[in-house]
């Protein structure tokens, strides 16, 4: 891998001192960067070099997975980084960053590969995209990539909006859409079960699989980010985007090769073959929820609508489980069910396979009461691979009874999804981001939703802060029912 500048609009944010830093840190440890580093900080406020690498290095003792020991190698990272005021709105501020990201290129004799990384509001996204083509920033003789995270847009339009104005300064092969579910090595260990097993590949099919759940429950409420979260909800927030990669990387099927869109078709296909929503059916499909006082692990918390920064009136969602379909031949009538919400009994991100029940009960002892066979994927807090099986009980009479087998993964060298990210996009191997075509697709099968809740015809059910969500996402199930945590 070439060296490159690592330009980074947002320097002084939450995000960039959370996650982005310490990643940088624990790949430059892990020797994942080529050197020498070149990382050029952005924001809307004066700072010196030192008083910003002062805030890198308090982020690394903060948050970095490594430790940040004072070190050589501590103080070499901390001297790559530099800052430059810039107000993004004008475009007299870029060329006075192209001349600073030159001088740095001149300086440590590196090549001319930038990488945009955007960690700003989605509104600015455009007005930097633009701006970075006509002060000549991209216009380089290595590579140039953009890097943006979630909200692409707000709904099918507004994203379409957005799309166009990134490409009209970069090629879609350049934008590295994060979404961070897809940088976490559960989901990116997905793709590897199916292709590696063959035990896991035969029956990753209708004919045996009974339904598939998709859940991300969370135990925080709507923490400090009211304004954000109040417009956009469960829907936009996490199930649009992180819940249907999800979905992607589950149901798609194992592509010929294994190039970064080998897979991105891959993905498209499934969402190509989502069943639609239909407007009169959407109270069949989808349960949205609203969390009300409660406890957490003891504790009583208020309800949504008394959450600081919430409208006493707001129908925001906090909760949305939804029953989709995927009309394929591998899929076909196996339901799949989706849910996610905020201030639920657990934090958890999972995927459970429920395999259909045997076909001829074992002499008939167990009739109607065998267990079915489960795949469960952790993908956090924990990780971990489950396999429910069916035994014979020794000490009782014949009896079946189900056993699991678990696999934990809990290693602390395991980097973090940030981590897997920005390796991933400077080495410029899109596989585990957001292709436009996902994200597209995505919006459009989430609309009719949209527009049923701008409608006020989707009710929205109450849950007690604590509980697994809404009765009637039980409903949803009929037959099935959710595989909780235990
Ligand atoms: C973010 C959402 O994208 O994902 C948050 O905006 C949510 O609302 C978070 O809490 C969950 O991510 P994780 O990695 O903690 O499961």
């Amino acid at each position: 891998m070439e060296s490159s500048t690592f330009v980074l609009f947002g320097a002084t944010g939450d995000l960039a001192k959370r996650k982005i830093y310490p990643a940088l840190y624990n790949l430059f440890l892990d020797g994942k960067i080529s050197t020498p580093l070149s990382v050029i900080g952005l924001g809307r406020r004066e700072l010196s070099n030192e008083a910003f690498q002062a805030q890198v290095l308090n982020s690394l003792q903060t948050f970095s997975r490594k430790p940040a020991e004072d070190s050589e190698k501590l103080r070499t990272f901390i001297q790559a980084f530099e800052y430059t005021v810039l107000d993004v709105g004008r475009p007299e501020d870029y060329v006075k960053l192209l001349g600073h990201v030159k001088a740095r290129e001149e300086d440590l004799g590196i090549p001319e590969n930038r990488m945009f990384y955007l960690s700003v509001g989605p509104e600015f996204f455009g007005e930097i995209a633009a701006n970075i083509n006509s002060s000549g920033l991209g216009s380089t003789k290595g590579w140039k990539r953009l890097v943006i995270e979630k909200p692409f847009g707000t709904d099918l339009a507004s994203a379409r909006v957005l799309n166009e104005s990134l490409s009209a300064a970069f090629k879609e092969e350049e934008i590295f859409r994060i979404d961070h579910f897809l940088g976490k090595p559960m989901v990116q260990n997905l793709e590897v079960l199916k292709y590696s097993n063959p035990v896991l590949r035969a029956l990753w099919k209708n004919r045996y699989i009974a339904n598939v759940q998709i859940t991300a429950s969370e135990t925080v409420g709507v923490e400090e980010r009211a304004g954000y979260y109040d417009k956009s909800g469960a829907l936009r927030d996490m199930f649009q985007n992180h819940m249907l990669q999800l979905l992607m990387m589950t149901a798609m099927q194992l592509p010929k090769g294994s190039t970064p869109e080998d897979v991105s078709n891959k993905k498209r296909y499934v969402m190509e073959s989502l069943r639609p929503l239909i407007k009169d059916d959407l109270t069949r499909d989808v349960v949205l929820g609203q969390y009300a006082a409660g406890e957490i692990k003891g504790n009583p918390v208020p309800g949504y609508l008394d959450e600081p920064g919430i409208d006493s009136s707001s129908r925001n969602e906090t909760y949305i489980a939804a029953r989709l379909w995927i009309e394929d031949p591998m899929w076909n009538e196996v339901p799949i069910y989706i849910r996610t919400g905020k201030r639920m009994k657990e934090k958890s991100t999972r995927i459970v396979i429920e395999f259909k029940e045997p076909l001829n009960d074992y002499n008939n002892l167990n009739k109607g009461n065998t267990d079915p066979n489960l795949l469960i994927i952790d993908i956090s807090p924990n990780e971990a691979i489950t396999l429910q099986l069916n035994t014979k009980d020794p000490l009782r009479t014949g009896k079946l009874e189900p056993v699991r087998i678990n696999y934990q993964l809990g290693n602390p060298e395991i980097p973090e999804s940030y981590e897997n990210l920005i390796y991933d996009a400077l080495r410029g191997d899109s596989t585990f981001f957001a292709h436009w075509d996902e994200v597209e697709l995505s919006w459009q099968w989430v609309q009719p939703i949209q527009e049923a809740m701008e409608a006020g015809v989707l009710p929205l059910h109450s849950y007690a802060a604590g509980s697994h969500g809404p009765a009637a996402a039980a409903e949803l199930l009929g037959d099935d029912h959710w595989w909780l945590d235990e």
